[in-house]
């Protein structure tokens, strides 16, 4: 038995970093502690059903009521069956309904979710596209089924471009855009993404995102334009009327989409940043922060509004009438309808995914039911029947449903394969729509550092281009980009885009220097500069939620690779790829220059444009962007937002350099990362949602091995996919067939774990096990070589849990290395084997210390 899990030292040298990093800021902590204590009291004084609705304005909404469009909304109601209305009120999403479905039931609307396309072909052409849009409107209108003729209408989420479809304009996601600050920007490129969602025969656009992002731990931070409620104000207004047209202009035309100001309310201010968690903030906070996107998108007349997954004070959104109903609609006087989240009315408490009227009873109009539609379909017709809904709540509904469909002309309009810009495939990827991503990019990016003025670059030089993230359109571009969580692309699915490198290059061509490419940072012949190009993976909604603004926390890759480049007495550039503020002193203090590009999309050329100046050394474009979120000077610094009390920021908002600016960072930056003196050892998670970083998952059997990359992934004897245990894909499901075959967690890089075995932990797993168990079951911890790979044979305990539905297993630490693991050098901290078939489910492995002990399976 190896002795170092007898040394006490590892579990010491953990809690004395943490000691270290307490010097001097010590403040930070007792602020969160007041915080967490206001807030809590605050929370006993709030019923969050019953609020002060004089605190919410009542709007000038610039789209008025028409009475020629009231009459006909009232004359279709009246002649609609209760099955018909209802089925107005049901979204089900692409991949669980057929032609023949809506034939049968008239859905009202229909949606694809992130990385759902036609035919479930990633590759899917504008064509396909159409072609679905069109066979299911004409099903909609058809009426031998169902009885009705209401066109149906399709949502999309285009929130950075129409990121769903192959070749689309991939705009800079809203973090970069809020630095940019410039409404004129953002309508241009909701006139852009418009087109291009149109060419493709869809009516309605899930976004703008207003979420004002409070703490960045938050996996959605990216989605938000900015901390601070002032720009996402503006910028409500502007991309609102950039899809929809304004009022007294095309309002809705051929040339526009309907558009959906998301998630309604106070999705950016949950509690340490958590997705779909709980808003604490008072009411006037809510209206004076989270509110202003819905204040100024519905005053120029956004047509829908998405209900939140977050609670506030306790209770989920989708099911609180105060804030649906007597305020957005009563007192502010929203007209259009409100649209639910991904199954978000299951989330409220005495629903689930197929049954809820208390959501539709709270003032929600469209039930967003992706896969469980059916069901709910049907209970909603008992629940109108029983009266448990009343008959007038459905008709208002319907009205709302109806009247923005006869605004949006779906009456009149031709079908979707015949309108104007359908099928004009020219518009997808349009020259003039990347050029406005492009000067987006320019627009967005924010210059931290400039020591020594070493930018901007002369062209004429001898470039090195390092990082994993220079030559990768699909890690520039995060989450929500053909997948729903970003990954698994590749640059050939982005035809017509240029990755950052590719700008450097052609620039510095262009100019008769050279560029070399080379993500390790070698070279031949030591270049001129380095510009380094790292940042964060992509991720999308919670699977992006972290604990600890760290970047690269235990594994700095990065940090070593400019460390490096600037000891062969290279400068180095870094440009940042990030969703967020992280807390980079250490990267900082490796690079002479920092420039953050947050996620440019498509047109990475743009980031040349403004690191080189001519070959005169004149400037071309210089950096305008301005940070719309806080800098954080410490890694669990927590929220750190324009006028708090106490502001100590690293950087503050508003903070970017322009060339010629002295540079205001010192050389040295502390590299004490965190504020927080009994930092405890935390349960570390392996998967949570998905395989957390630097894990990924992988299917394989014999030589054949296949990486997670989609919904559903097989080899011949083992096949795996997706599933929702208590959110959307928490799960996956493995089924073996016979024959040997494993799934497993594994890294390129080895980790060491021996401080989990220091700290008494089990490997703890959320499982339902669905078959018999009919031989061996290998649950293994492995390094890459036999010598130091150890497991156990977990059947007997599966064996007592089979056919239970959802439960957890457990197994101590010290099993896998009293079997031969070697938990200093982790490749696959999971891999579980089979020879027999075996089907069951997974979600949650962690990581779990001070629980061996209690193990179920426990090799003491
Ligand atoms: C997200 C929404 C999105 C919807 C449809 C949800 O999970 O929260 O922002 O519009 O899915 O894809
Ligand atoms: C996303 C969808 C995605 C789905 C996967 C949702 O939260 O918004 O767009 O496809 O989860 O289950």
């Amino acid at each position: 038995m190896n002795d170092y899990t007898k040394q006490p030292s590892l579990r010491l040298t953990v809690m004395a970093i943490g000691m270290i990093s307490a010097m001097g800021c010590s403040n930070t902590a007792d602020n969160a502690k007041t915080h967490v204590q206001q807030a809590e009291t605050e929370a006993k004084k709030i019923d969050p059903r019953n609020g002060n609705v004089s605190i919410w304005p009542t709007l000038d909404i610039a789209v008025k009521q028409d009475p020629a469009v009231e009459a006909k909304v009232a004359e279709l109601l009246s002649g609609m069956t209760i099955e018909q209305k209802v089925a107005q009120t049901i979204q089900p999403e692409i991949g669980s309904i057929t032609v023949e479905d809506m034939r049968k039931y008239g859905f009202g609307s229909y949606l694809n979710g992130g990385g759902s396309f036609p035919g479930r072909n990633k590759h899917a052409t504008p064509d396909d596209w159409i072609k679905l849009a069109e066979d299911l409107y004409q099903a909609s209108i058809d009426d031998s089924l169902d009885g009705s003729t209401i066109p149906t209408m399709w949502g999309t989420d285009a929130v950075h471009g129409h990121n769903n479809v192959i070749g689309a304009t991939l705009f800079p996601h809203n973090i970069g855009l809020g630095a940019a600050n410039n409404p004129e920007l953002i309508r241009e490129i909701a006139e852009a993404t418009a087109k291009e969602v149109m060419a493709t025969g869809i009516d309605w656009v899930f976004a703008p995102t207003v979420a004002v992002v409070r703490d960045d731990r938050w996996g959605r931070t990216y989605e938000g334009y900015s901390e601070d409620p002032e720009i996402v104000k503006a910028y409500s207004a502007s991309i609102v009327q950039g899809l929809q047209g304004a009022a007294d202009e095309d309002f809705l035309s051929d040339q526009r989409v309907i558009s959906t100001v998301k998630h309604f309310l106070g999705d950016g201010g949950t509690e340490k940043g958590d997705d779909q968690g709980n808003n604490l903030d008072s009411e006037q906070e809510l209206f004076d922060i989270h509110a202003q996107g819905y204040v100024s998108g519905i005053a120029v007349g956004a047509q829908s509004v998405m209900a939140s997954f977050n609670s506030w004070h306790g209770v989920k959104m989708h099911g609180n009438k105060y804030f649906l109903t007597d305020v957005l609609k009563d007192k502010m006087g929203f007209d259009g309808f409100v649209v639910g989240d991904w199954s978000g009315h299951g989330q409220i408490k005495g629903c689930t995914n197929e049954d809820c009227a208390q959501a539709m009873n709270a003032g929600l109009d469209i039930y967003m039911a992706p896969n469980e539609w059916k069901k709910l379909y049907e209970n909603t017709v008992a629940q109108v029947k029983s009266g448990v809904i009343s008959q007038a709540r459905l008709d208002d509904a319907v009205t709302r449903i109806l009247r923005v469909k006869v605004r949006a002309g779906l009456f009149e309009k031709p079908s979707p394969a015949n309108r104007p810009l359908a099928g004009k495939k020219e518009l997808i990827g349009a020259a003039e729509h990347r050029a406005v991503a492009r000067k987006a990019v320019r627009q967005s990016l924010v210059m931290l550092k400039n020591k020594n003025q070493i930018l901007p670059l002369k062209p004429n030089m001898n470039v090195l281009v390092a990082g994993d993230g220079a030559d990768n359109i699909g890690k520039q571009s995060g989450g929500w980009t053909i997948t729903w969580q970003g990954t698994g692309n590749k640059n050939s699915d982005f035809p017509g885009g240029s990755s950052i490198y590719d700008g450097i290059q052609q620039t510095v061509q262009a100019a008769g220097g050279k560029a070399v490419l080379s993500v390790d940072g070698a070279y031949q012949q030591k270049p001129d500069i380095a510009i380094v190009v790292f940042g964060e993976e992509p991720y999308a909604e919670g699977n992006g939620d972290i604990s600890n603004l760290e970047y690269q926390r235990g594994n700095k890759t990065d940090l070593a690779l400019l460390k490096k480049l600037k000891a062969d007495g290279i400068p180095v550039v870094s440009v940042f790829i990030t969703g967020r503020a992280l807390w980079v002193n250490p990267e900082l203090n490796a690079s002479d220059a920092f420039v953050v590009a947050w996620l440019p999309g498509s047109e990475g050329a743009g980031v040349a444009d403004v690191l080189f100046s001519d070959k005169q050394g004149k400037v071309r474009y210089d950096f305008t962007g301005r940070l719309s979120y806080s800098w954080p000077a410490f890694a669990d610094q927590g929220p750190v937002n324009r006028f708090d009390e106490e502001y100590n920021p690293l950087l503050p908002y508003g903070f970017g350099l322009s060339y010629g600016d002295n540079n205001v960072l010192a050389d040295e930056l502390s590299e004490v990362a965190g504020s927080n003196p009994d930092e405890e050892m935390l349960a570390r998670a392996l998967f949570e949602r998905s395989a957390q970083a630097p894990w990924s998952l992988t299917i394989s059997s014999g030589n054949e091995r296949k990486g997670m990359d989609s919904k559903f992934v097989a080899l011949s004897n083992i096949e795996i996919s997706t599933l929702d245990k208590d959110v959307q894909e928490d799960a996956r499901q493995v089924k073996w067939k016979g024959g040997e075959a494993s799934v497993s967690l594994g890294a390129a890089f080895p980790e060491d774990l021996r401080a989990y075995i220091e700290a008494d932990a089990a490997m703890t797993i959320d499982i339902n096990v669905e078959s018999d168990i009919k031989g061996p079951v290998w649950l293994s911890m492995a390094c890459d070589g036999a010598d130091c790979t150890g497991g156990v044979d977990i059947s007997r305990v599966l064996r007592a849990k089979a056919n239970q539905g959802w439960t957890n297993i457990s197994v101590a630490l010290s099993c896998f290395e009293q079997a031969g693991a070697d938990l200093s050098k982790v490749f696959v901290p999971f891999k579980l084997q089979s020879e027999q078939p075996l089907k069951l489910s997974f979600a949650a492995i962690k990581l779990v210390p001070e629980s061996s002990e209690s193990a179920d399976v426990n090799c003491e």
